[in-house]
């Protein structure tokens, strides 16, 4: 049996003889009759399921829908039904979607309430940005970006303050807590979650067959699209050490369960390009949750994450029991979700630069909330008008990230020409075979991958290229 505590809109939950994958969601609507809350497409691409969790590091918008219970172990959930206060007054953002008549059928109106009270709390005033994981499709997007302008300047409720000294905490039973058994089979069905990655690689040496959860954006889906039982499950979330950045000299280690959002944040001046890039990596909830280890451990071929690092040079760290070992990223990759990990082994990190300009270009059919159908990255070096280095890697041209070595050798040593990038852009078709499917043809895939080049020539010549950048 695996006990967890958690606030739900201020009151204690304790819960017992949950299954480890039962998710916030169905919790909410079925035990507790909270119905604000909405199912819509159950797989964290609509946000009508938003709700606000806070712990130490603040308040954040997430997915209810693929959120297992046991993530909450120790936080402070917050409803839809405990956005306005204990009287009834409303909260600044839910008047303001009176006032702008930003709801029509309502369905997804409870989610954009959840959004923008997390961002108000954050002070955030990036709506679009904020929104994009919010779909709506009687209003229109302008009377609710106008009524989260228009609560922006009001102060924050006292009733939304929810400190981490007021959450509950808990020793969770049958080895799922800080101190639980390292050894020791569990019986099934239950959670497993260590505060530590000694912990962890103690107990997962032990269990190699169970699932490793970090921010579930991936496993999520694996119980609520794809119905499958996951027995024996490890939650890391509750381990700080895999979620801290550190400067090595003149790298930064990046812990695997550091999330997107806080990515994205970390390196905005170090590394603009990506970091610009990360912005338009699903939506503001699923960055919350996700994180670049389980980003890298997936395997897929069109992750945006690994293109990027393998670009820059990363390597990525890994431990079984008490032996580590390092390896750089592309050579992870072996074969479509096939990677160069042993049974008990996990990611505990990677190593990039501390600085880099490393270009990122991503192609999807939407700007946001959308997987990419191309992903290329470029870290190209000039000097005195000549290309002295270039590390190229894409997503979504095969199986795996891979590195493009023919456009590399196309570009080293040669002058910064159009003539230049239209070899690398030739190149391309020496790199890649690439797949047709849902997202994109084969011959659109190579173009478009060519066509990168093209655009890489024009941001180094000083042509605008942004990936944030919309043009009419
Ligand atoms: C709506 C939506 C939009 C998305 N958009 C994008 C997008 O734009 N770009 C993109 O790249 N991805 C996208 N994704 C995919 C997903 O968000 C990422 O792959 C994410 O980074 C996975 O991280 P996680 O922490 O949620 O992993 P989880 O779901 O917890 O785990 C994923 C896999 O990694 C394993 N794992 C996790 N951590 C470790 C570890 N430390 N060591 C070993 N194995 C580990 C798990 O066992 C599992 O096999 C999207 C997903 C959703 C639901
Ligand atoms: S129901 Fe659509 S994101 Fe959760
Ligand atoms: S008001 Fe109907 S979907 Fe948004």
């Amino acid at each position: 049996m695996t006990e967890l505590a958690f606030l739900l809109n201020g009151t204690p939950v304790r819960l017992a003889d949950q299954p480890p994958t039962r998710t916030l969601l169905e919790f909410l609507r079925e035990d507790r009759g909270l119905t604000g809350t909405k199912e819509g497409c159950n797989e964290g691409d609509c946000g009508a399921c938003t709700v606000i969790v806070t712990d130490a590091d603040g308040p954040r918008a997430l997915n209810a829908c693929i959120l297992f219970l046991p993530q909450l172990q120790g936080k402070a959930v917050r409803t839809v039904e405990g956005i306005a206060g204990p009287d009834g007054t409303l909260h600044p953002v839910q008047q303001a979607m009176i006032d702008h008549h930003g709801s029509q059928c309502g369905f997804c109106t409870p989610g954009f309430i959840t959004s923008m009270a997390a961002a108000h709390q954050q002070g955030r005033t990036d709506h679009d940005v904020v929104l994009a994981g919010n779909l709506c499709r009687c209003t229109g997007y302008a009377p609710i970006i106008r009524a989260a302008e228009a609560a922006a300047s009001s102060p924050v409720p006292a009733w939304m303050d929810t400190t981490p000294p007021d959450l509950p905490v808990v020793e969770i039973s049958s080895g799922g807590g800080a101190s639980g058994p390292a050894g020791g089979r569990q019986p099934p069905g239950t959670a497993f979650r260590p505060t530590t990655t000694d912990d962890l690689a103690a107990w997962y040496l032990d269990h190699p067959e169970a699932t490793l959860v970090a921010g579930a954006t991936d496993v999520g889906l694996w119980v609520t699209k794809q119905l499958r039982d996951l027995p024996q499950v490890a939650f890391l979330g509750g381990i700080a050490d895999l979620r801290q950045i550190t400067p090595e000299g003149d790298r930064l280690h990046i812990g695997a369960g550091v999330t997107i959002a806080a990515l994205r944040q970390a390196l905005h001046d170090s590394h603009p390009h990506f970091a610009a890039m990360l912005s338009r990596y699903a939506s503001e909830q699923v960055r919350n949750a996700a994180t670049i280890g389980g980003n890298i451990a997936n395997g897929s071929p069109i992750g945006d994450g690994p293109p990027a690092l393998i670009a820059m040079g990363a390597r990525l760290h890994l431990r079984r029991g008490d032996v580590t070992r390092d390896l750089a990223l592309e050579d992870f990759f072996l074969d479509y979700r096939k990677q160069d990990r042993q049974p008990g082994e996990f990611v505990t990190g990677i190593t990039i630069p501390a600085q880099s300009s490393v270009r990122c270009y991503k192609l999807s059919k939407r700007f946001d909330q959308d997987i990419s159908a191309v992903m290329g990255a470029f870290d190209v070096t000039v000097a005195d008008q000549t290309i002295t280095a270039a590390r190229i890697a894409f997503g979504g041209m095969a199986g795996i990230p891979k590195r493009a070595r023919a456009m590399e050798a196309a570009l080293i040593g040669q002058p910064l020409t159009r003539e230049t990038f239209l070899s690398a852009k030739a190149a391309a078709a020496q790199d890649f075979t690439p797949l047709s499917d849902m997202r994109a043809s084969a011959a659109y895939r190579l173009e478009t991958a060519g066509n990168m080049a093209l655009r890489l020539f024009h941001d180094l010549t000083g042509t605008p290229g942004s990936v944030q950048e919309v043009r009419v």
